[in-house]
């Protein structure tokens, strides 16, 4: 049997990317039937929020980057046809899943391999960039950020769709409860691998929050702002390049 990955760290500066690989390639086969079972299916909500977002000012090319199994690059593919849209990832095995799941559906996604904070694409290349709980798992946010801006065409929407650390109050203990004691034994049951459900609780908890995010962003040079969903289990933060 091969031994599980190594779980790796988290939050902001670390050397993490071959254990994110290693990670992702070893939950791939298991990753949407736990998407769907963990968060209730709920997740499918956050995606069509986030899409029209990232669709508003209607995209002629669309860069889906960490699009893993891609149900973030089909929702939106499914709703604007003639969008020429490229999803990326490092893991081959989630693309994998990605490029089978848009194949049965006959949509027109190109799927290529490549790390989001070296984008294999010249400046300016597409009119949005959009990351759907991907950007937690970069090695350095900064990057992320300065690549996404970098290929956005001037006047581009960079939207990210993602789970800030839970709020205080009632909601944010019982969601803490749930996401520290509950989902982990979930996961590991379902998936083989404890400590890839182990690390996505402290993935969120070590997440800067919201406004800390919007910051970044601003910093990079984006005009921004976000919105929570579903009692802040997750936001959506929009920058658009102006
Ligand atoms: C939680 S999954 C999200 C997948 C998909 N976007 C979704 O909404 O279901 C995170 C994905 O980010 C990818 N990822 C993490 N860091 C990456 C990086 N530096 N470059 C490319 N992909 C990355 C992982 O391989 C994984 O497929």
């Amino acid at each position: 049997m091969t031994p599980a990955p190594r779980k790796p760290p988290v939050g902001d500066r670390q050397d993490k990317g071959q254990d994110v690989q290693a990670m992702f390639a070893s939950i791939a086969p298991r990753y949407d039937l736990l998407n769907r079972v963990l968060s209730l299916g709920i997740d499918r909500l956050w995606r069509r929020e986030a899409a029209a977002e990232a669709l508003a000012h209607s995209p002629r090319t669309l860069l889906d980057m960490a699009t893993g199994t891609a149900d973030f690059a089909i929702e939106l593919a499914t709703r604007a046809p003639g969008l020429k849209l490229t999803a990326s990832d490092f893991v081959p095995e989630m693309l994998d899943i990605g490029r089978q799941k848009a194949g049965a559906r006959h949509l027109d996604i190109k799927f290529e391999e490549g790390d989001a904070l070296h984008l294999p694409y010249p400046d300016a290349s597409f009119d949005a960039v959009t990351c759907a709980f991907g950007f937690r798992n970069f090695a350095d946010y900064a990057a992320g950020l300065s690549e996404m801006w970098r290929v956005l065409t001037p006047g581009g929407r960079a939207v990210i769709l993602e789970f800030p650390p839970p709020a205080q109050g009632l909601f944010g203990s019982l969601f803490r409860f749930y996401f520290r004691q509950i989902l982990p034994r979930i996961g590991a049951l379902v998936s083989g691998n404890a400590d890839a459900y182990t690390y996505l609780p402290e993935s969120v908890l070590a997440f800067p929050d919201p406004e800390r995010l919007a910051q970044l962003m601003r910093a990079t040079g984006f005009r921004t702002r976000y919105k929570l969903l579903t009692f802040g289990i997750a936001a959506i933060h929009v920058g658009d390049k102006r």
